[in-house]
């Protein structure tokens, strides 16, 4: 009689943990954070410098295509940013079999609001099956281009070894000698 009772215990087990594995794996809870700034490109460069201004009040969303056929699967509404420029979207479920993206939609500075492809779009990772762990996913920044770009730009850039790299820049901050 006890190795009966044994071994319905053992099944129920077997039995309740199968069932708690399912529930986790389906879990309509599971959720991210993405988390990310957007600046002012005061250089116009469109990557940041240590003059780049964070945007306040900034519209972000994030979309989630289907890998094979580029549908929209998810999207969020427009995120506003803070002080700092910076955003969270929470984003529910797994999105294993898709891209998902954030871009920017609007600007609230007439003066900043041209947006650079390269800038514009930032590219998140939203599931666990690739390995990384918890809910907080960081997206790299984005940033709008200044209409024109501040006068420190020159000797900023030239602190980061940009003109070495690149001997035109273009009108906007060109005007002095790069010559050494
Ligand atoms: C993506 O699209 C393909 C082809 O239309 C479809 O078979 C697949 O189920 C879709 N995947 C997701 C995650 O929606």
């Amino acid at each position: 009689m006890a190795k009966v009772q044994q071994i319905t215990l053992v099944s129920l087990a077997i039995c309740l943990s199968t069932l708690l594995g399912f529930a986790a794996a389906a879990n309509p809870e599971e959720k991210f954070i993405v988390e990310g700034r957007v600046y002012c490109d005061t250089c116009r460069v469109e990557f940041e410098t240590k003059i780049s201004k964070p945007i306040k009040g900034a519209s972000v969303k994030l979309e989630c295509r289907n890998i094979t056929n580029e549908k929209i699967v998810s999207h969020s509404q427009d995120v506003v940013t803070d002080e700092a420029g910076g955003y969270k979207i929470e984003v529910k479920g797994d999105h294993e079999d898709e891209i998902c993206e954030v871009s920017l939609v609007k600007s609230p500075r007439a003066d900043c609001s041209e947006p650079t492809e390269v800038w514009r779009k930032a590219r998140v990772v939203l599931t666990k099956a690739d390995g990384v762990s918890g809910i907080y996913r960081f997206a790299n920044n984005l940033g709008y281009m200044k209409k024109e770009a501040l006068p420190e730009c020159k000797k900023v850039l030239t602190e980061m070894g940009y003109f070495e790299l690149q001997d035109e820049i273009g009108e906007e901050v060109e005007g002095h000698s790069t010559a050494p």
